[in-house]
């Protein structure tokens, strides 16, 4: 167990299971016991009727920092990587039930594609998306390879997954990547006000209707896994391995 997810259902937003980022101090990155509980979560969802949709939520101006590096230093220097991380992505590719985020400030590395697999996002007007994968001499992860060019085009998929520059809120609304941008006292609100109000409606057809949107998740779980092959041999390079140092000495 770990208190840096927080599950919750917030009375507020009946039917509703909110999975949030817990560790500000750490800009909530995200370690291996986190992704586990995020997983146990996601399946808890889908076998229970009481839950109708899962909210990611973080902390005030936190979103996510992404993977933690030192875990991310503890594989390249020869650990496991553990099942951990490619469970989630599978998890959350798989989800049966909607899923809606809530972003206010840093959203970086899976902090920004894990919305590629939520329904709708709303952020905050501070908020910053960034992916800094192949600055960190790592590859891009969660299917976004496939998903940011379809939502947002080549050009901007190349310059948010490829190039690492930063979207502000405005910019991710523009791209598709979020659906509406709001104050940092609003957001939280408005995300579990849009989960209870999609928690509302009948169950089988939203669902339908969302998986006939979402696609072949047959193709989506496949470049899920090739993205995986990349990452992994890229997370044992000298390149990604210095990258991880220089973090660490900060
Ligand atoms: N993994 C592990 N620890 C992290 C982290 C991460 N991804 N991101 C931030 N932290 C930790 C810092 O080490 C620091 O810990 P400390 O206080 O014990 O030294 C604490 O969170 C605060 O971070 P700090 O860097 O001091 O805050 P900042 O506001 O100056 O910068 C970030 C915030 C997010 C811009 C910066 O921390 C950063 O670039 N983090 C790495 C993001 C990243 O590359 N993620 C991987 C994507 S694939």
């Amino acid at each position: 167990m770990t208190d840096d997810i927080l599950i919750e259902r917030p009375d507020a937003a009946p039917h509703v299971q909110v999975i949030r980022f817990n560790r500000p101090a750490k800009k909530n990155a995200i370690t291996r016991v986190m992704y586990a509980r995020m997983t146990e979560a996601l399946k808890t969802a889908n076998d229970d009727p009481s839950i109708r949709v899962s909210a990611f939520l973080g902390t005030e101006g936190c979103f996510s920092a992404g993977n933690d590096m030192a875990d991310f230093l503890a594989f390249a220097m020869g650990g496991s990587l553990g099942a951990e991380v490619l469970d989630f992505l599978q998890a959350l590719a798989t989800a049966r039930k909607p899923l809606v985020s809530g972003v206010d400030g840093l959203a970086i590395g899976i902090g920004t594609t894990i919305h590629m697999h939520c329904d709708l996002t709303i952020a905050s007007d501070r908020s910053v998306f960034k992916t800094p994968f192949v600055d960190l001499a790592l590859v891009p992860e969660a299917a976004s390879t496939l998903i940011a060019p379809r939502i947002m085009g080549h050009q901007r998929a190349f310059a948010l997954l490829a190039a690492g520059e930063a979207f502000s809120a405005e910019e991710a609304r523009e791209a598709g990547l979020i659906w509406r941008v709001t104050t940092p006292a609003e957001v939280e609100a408005e995300t579990l006000a849009l989960a209870a109000k999609l928690a509302a409606k009948p169950p089988e057809a939203l669902k339908i209707a969302r998986d006939l949107m979402r696609g072949s998740q047959e193709e989506i779980l496949g470049r899920i896994a090739r993205e995986a092959g990349h990452f992994a041999t890229q997370l044992k390079s000298v390149e990604a391995r210095t990258a991880f140092e220089a973090f660490m000495r900060r």
